[in-house]
């Protein structure tokens, strides 16, 4: 999950490293690093000889420990004076796996000579054993970390006569596990190496004109160019200025042919928003409505999906839907799991991908294992599509990121159900976790509609329910409309919280100001708000720290209510649906044992307002769709709370956006 990035081209290297890392500062921040190569014939045709010739080139390596800002600091005077001012270079933010976030452990790793400078993102899985042979022929380390074993094997084919791209292929047939790696070397100025083993760490090569580029995602060059290749597992790239050359790491030549993605990079910035995450939260009725437009029709069979492929026969002969996932993004199966059960009429399981992988699971041709991710490169997700796979199940992707891993993946089987909520850039996932919502209920309304499971009038309330989300998306978030949305995130001035002032959330500040010294905070709900209870309680901790736990409103009472007392919050989701009368008795319980109840309403319940300290309103819908609604309070109210304790809320501690190591 750290970023990697790097440039061969034209202009002054180290700058446009630098703000693809900043592109890429989501996947990590606990350190950051450059190398650049100064000096040396570019087009590399003296730079064969030894590293002490006058026209060698030498690799200047910068590294800091903390955010990248850290690195931008330590390097400005050079910059400024000229002293880095290399053609090539590679970069780094690391989210640290092995040894802590030091200096020493930062990227890149060099080898004994500093000839050789690798970054890296994955884990060597075996290379406590490389390190120990390596430590034996002599090469000496300097971090505590996996990925310097990696220089040294480059080091060592060198030294055995090898070309750089030759060693570079032989450490990566070396090293076992999910890895993508770029690395350069003094005697080879001109040329970058890229590469990539194992099913996560995904690796993009860019071509721009004279200029190339290689990163972990996609945001670290869309600013500059839109052509792009994805590396496969397996895949290695030789890159210089000119061009890409292509082969697999058992040295077969092969073609990659450039694609154009279709993002638009403006969408990547803040818009006047304080924080990536709150713009976000706020682009939430511009997410439904792309990943709901087009797909909708108001007749039989009611949905069209244009990238699932799943024949109709096999749609019918399913037994089982099993969603896998991580994160936020397995809070969306869970609440898939009510979707497709009551709207296709399909039993569900629902997986933690990390679980999912290391049990034995039943498939069969007729189990449809859906991924849910938002970037499609968690590898955990990754691994358990590509052992479903095997296994001889189907595989769909419910996929936010174009061309990732997980959609190529899935593209081949029963196909992709894009979110198109757009880059989302905030640790803490909001506005795809609610796209992927949608699209599940698309998936579901499918699943039911070819399988002849729901009847016209169900079919067109869902459907009329579903067109008019992402209007009320935005009446929860004080917009006009969803397209009053879209203006608000380009142009209006910033409020207190950092959102367009037009929208009022001054209930959110008043209750940050009441809550936000909690040590802990339960968040209930039953049924289909029973997920929407985890999601809310994940939000507040990962970005405000406080430590909250999503329950059951019906299992309180087996534990979880001995915890409430004046001091614990209670957030509970009590909107008007069949478990409400419920939900109401819950609240009560936790009342009479001087709990303080926020509630996430149906609008006008004057019932609950008297059982409740806060009510927080939603529009009412069908009751299948309330959880896309009832989930944007939550995220306002831990965006309120981290806000007044002053947390870092689009890069909270020790997470990163996408996690791809196990
Ligand atoms: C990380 C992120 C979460 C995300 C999870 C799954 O933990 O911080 O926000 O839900 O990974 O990521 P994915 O990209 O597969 O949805």
């Amino acid at each position: 999950m750290c970023g990697i990035m790097a440039y061969a081209g034209r202009e002054a290297a180290l700058p446009v490293v630098l703000d693809g890392l900043q592109r890429l500062e989501y996947r990590g921040y606990d350190s950051a690093g450059v190398a650049i190569v100064i000096g040396g014939d570019d087009d590399g045709h003296r730079s064969h000889g030894s590293p002490t010739d006058e026209h060698a080139a030498k690799i200047v390596v910068r590294r800091a420990p903390g955010k990248l800002r850290r690195l931008s600091d330590l390097v400005a005077a050079d910059v400024a004076a000229g002293r880095l001012d290399g053609r090539v270079a590679i970069g780094h933010t690391r989210w640290a796996t092995h040894g802590p976030p030091t200096e020493a452990n930062a990227h890149p790793h060099a080898d004994c000579r500093g000839e050789t400078v690798v970054t890296h993102n994955g884990i060597v899985e075996n290379y406590e054993v490389l390190r120990v042979q390596l430590i034996a022929e002599g090469h000496c380390f300097t971090s505590e970390t996996d990925s310097e074993v990696i220089a040294h094997l480059i080091e060592r084919y060198v030294a055995g006569g090898a070309d750089f791209p030759e060693a570079a292929r032989r450490a990566l047939g070396e090293i076992r596990g999910a890895n993508a790696i770029t690395a350069i070397h003094a005697r080879r100025p001109e040329m970058i190496v890229a590469g990539r083993t194992g099913h996560a760490g995904g690796l993009v090569v860019g071509r721009g004109e004279g200029e190339m580029y290689v990163a972990s995602d996609l945001p670290a060059m869309l600013e500059r160019t839109r052509e792009v290749v994805f590396l496969e597992s397996g895949d290695m790239a030789i890159v210089t200025a000119g061009g890409a050359r292509f082969q697999r790491l058992d040295g077969t030549p092969v073609e990659r042919g450039f694609v154009t993605v279709p993002y638009d990079p403006t969408a990547a910035v803040k818009g006047g928003y304080r924080h990536f995450m709150l713009k976000e939260i706020h682009d939430q009725p511009r997410a439904l409505l792309d990943t709901l437009q087009g797909r909708l029709l108001g007749h039989a069979p009611w949905i069209r999906l244009e990238d699932v492929c799943l024949a109709p026969e096999a749609v019918r002969a399913l037994e089982r839907v099993v969603f896998v996932a991580c994160g936020t993004a397995w809070h969306a199966g869970l609440v898939g799991k009510f979707l497709v059960e009551e709207i296709a009429g399909i039993p569900v399981e629902v997986d933690y991908a990390s679980e999912f992988r290391y049990r034995r699971p039943l498939l069969t041709p007729r189990t449809l294992v859906v991924a849910i991710s938002q970037s499609g490169e968690t590898a955990d997700t990754l691994v358990s599509l590509e052992a479903a796979r095997q296994a001889g199940a189907q595989v769909l992707g419910v996929v936010n990121v174009v061309g990732s891993q997980a959609a190529r993946l899935t593209a081949e089987s029963a196909g992709v159900l894009y979110t198109r909520a757009g880059p989302e850039i905030g640790v803490a996932s909001t506005k795809a976790f609610t796209a992927q919502l949608a699209a599940l209920a698309l998936l579901a309304l499918h699943l039911g509609s070819v399988r002849g499971a729901l009847d016209a009038p169900a079919a067109l309330a869902l459907v009329a329910a579903l067109e008019a989300l992402p209007d009320q998306a935005a009446a929860v978030l004080g917009h006009d409309g969803a397209a009053g949305a879209a203006v608000a995130a380009s142009a209006s001035p910033v409020g207190p919280l950092g959102q367009p002032a037009s929208a009022t959330h001054d209930e959110y500040e008043s209750l940050a100001s009441r809550y936000h010294r909690a040590k802990d905070v339960l968040y209930i709900g039953r049924g289909i708000q029973y997920p929407i209870a985890l999601e809310g309680a994940l939000k507040l901790k990962e970005i405000s720290y406080i430590h909250a736990e999503g329950y059951p409103a019906g299992e309180m009472k087996h534990g979880p209510i001995a915890l409430i007392d004046r001091d614990v919050p209670v957030v509970a989701i009590a909107v008007r649906d069949r478990v409400y009368e419920k939900m109401l008795a819950n609240m009560q319980e936790a009342r009479a044992r001087e709990g303080q109840v926020i509630a996430i309403g149906s609008r006008g319940d004057t019932a609950l307002a008297a059982k409740a300290s806060a009510v927080l309103e939603v529009p009412e819908t069908h009751p299948l769709l309330a959880p896309v609604l009832t989930t944007i309070p939550l995220q306002l109210l831990a965006y309120a709370i981290a806000v007044r304790r002053g947390c870092d809320v689009d890069q909270p501690r020790n997470l990163a956006k996408s996690v791809t190591v196990e």
